[in-house]
């Protein structure tokens, strides 16, 4: 079990690349005022949303202790990356601050992760 909550987790790492490598291919065009939410921003959230309900899953089979009021934080941040990068996708020019939200909660997120014990 062990080896495959390590799996899932590089996976989950894997989706944080997707989603800010998406926003970095856009980083030009932001300062043009002409980026957009990328498919592959919306595949590496929907990652982070599945390989984290899996790993969750896995540490409960696994007997493990979880925080769940952080990982309830998560999911809430992750919901509002989700519905902006879901809803903004077929907009062609998406305000630069708004694109800036996403980059900045993933990074929130990852605090959240790694600080709250
Ligand atoms: C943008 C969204 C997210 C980011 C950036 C993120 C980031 C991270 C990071 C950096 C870790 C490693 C923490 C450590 O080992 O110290 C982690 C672990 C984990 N994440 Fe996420 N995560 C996100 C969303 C989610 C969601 C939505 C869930 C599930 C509801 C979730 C569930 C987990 C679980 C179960 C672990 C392993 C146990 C733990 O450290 O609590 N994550 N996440």
């Amino acid at each position: 079990m062990d080896v495959l909550i390590s799996v899932f987790l590089v996976l989950h790492f894997v989706g944080i690349v997707v989603l800010l490598g998406g926003y970095l291919t856009q980083v030009k065009a932001m300062n043009q005022g002409t980026a957009r939410f990328s498919p592959l921003m919306l595949r590496g959230a929907l990652a982070m949303l599945g390989t984290g309900v899996l790993l969750v899953a896995l540490n409960k089979a696994d007997d493990q202790s979880l925080n769940s009021v952080k990982l309830a934080v998560k999911l809430a941040v992750l919901v509002v990356i989700l519905g902006l990068v879901y809803v903004k996708r077929d907009e062609e020019r998406v305000d630069k601050a708004l694109f800036s939200a996403v980059p900045a909660l993933v990074v929130v997120n990852i605090l959240i992760a790694t600080l709250w014990s």
